[in-house]
């Protein structure tokens, strides 16, 4: 008999009572740029409204939002409930659920969403049964699209922020070089895993998915803005120096090496005919 999957408590209490979740992508510029090129790769590659979007670890529902506002038919399913009473207010439908085991029918949906699952998922094994279950509920054709943190980030991210001076952050950084997984309480974040972008790849295909594209969502100078709002202690969202790393982010886009530049990637794949 199968066991139910279970969240890690660490990942649970992390988004029920350290961060708010729905206000991660307004918040900070680097948020902003996550969000506006996660709707400009996004949009291109739906199929027309209405269609059904199966989005799972929605989260709050950020992107069940704008989706809703643009006509398709979302449901959210993440296993945090906070996450699960936000995007039930966002247009959408929401359920409790997880990533590697879903309710919906198979052959159920147009688009299957995974923008948080994978990241979270620390053994191999659990993000092929996500990505398994995304390709199961996913109609013949349909889009399956998920994110990852890129396996550099945490570099790039603590040179801006914490300049990298403290042993405890470094030893933190260059242990997720190393194995891609980041510790619940080494650093601000909980238990994630950060892929390389050959890795995402790797697991993107081994799931079945054909027309593999991969994203570099927030491209080579995010670090850059959020070193200048954490160091200026001021917003930089709407700045010259944010439209020149949404600029850079579009440019990367077309070059695989600078991938490994990005703080999320997004791969996209068709699901089996
Ligand atoms: C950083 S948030 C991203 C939320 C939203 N998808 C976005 O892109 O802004 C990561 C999300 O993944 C969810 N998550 C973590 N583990 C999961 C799992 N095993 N199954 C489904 N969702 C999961 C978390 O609850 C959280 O809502």
């Amino acid at each position: 008999m199968s066991r139910e999957p279970q969240l890690a408590p660490e990942i649970q209490s992390f988004y029920s009572e350290t961060v708010d979740e729905s206000v991660r992508l307004t918040r900070s510029a680097d948020g902003a740029l996550e969000l506006v090129r996660t709707q400009e790769i996004l949009r291109p590659r739906l199929p027309a409204a209405p269609a059904e979007v199966l989005d799972v670890g929605g989260g709050p529902g950020i992107h069940a939002r704008w989706l809703s506002e643009a006509g398709y038919r979302v449901h959210v399913v993440d296993p945090v409930p906070r996450h699960v009473e936000q995007a039930a207010t966002t247009g959408a439908t929401a359920e409790l659920g997880d990533a590697r085991k879903l309710s919906a029918a198979s052959d159920s949906y147009d688009v299957v969403l995974l923008l948080g699952p994978l990241y979270h998922l620390l053994e191999r094994a659990d993000r092929d049964q996500a990505l398994a279950e995304a390709v199961r509920v996913a109609k013949p054709g349909g889009l399956v699209v998920a994110a990852a943190i890129g396996r550099y980030a945490s570099l790039f991210e603590h040179v801006a922020t914490t300049l990298l001076d403290r042993d405890r952050v470094r030893d933190a950084v260059a242990d997720i070089l190393t194995t891609g997984v980041h510790e619940p309480g080494r650093k601000g974040f909980t238990a994630a895993y950060f892929h390389t972008p050959g890795g995402l790849v790797e697991e993107v295909a081994s799931a079945g998915l054909s027309n593999v594209s991969v994203h570099s969502v927030e491209g080579p100078a995010w670090a850059v803005l959020k070193g200048a709002e954490e160091h200026a202690q001021d917003s930089v969202q709407g700045s010259a120096m944010f439209r020149a790393a949404l600029n850079a982010a579009r440019l990367a886009d077309s070059y695989p090496d600078l991938l490994a530049s990005s703080s999320h990637l997004l791969a996209a794949g068709t699901a089996p005919a």
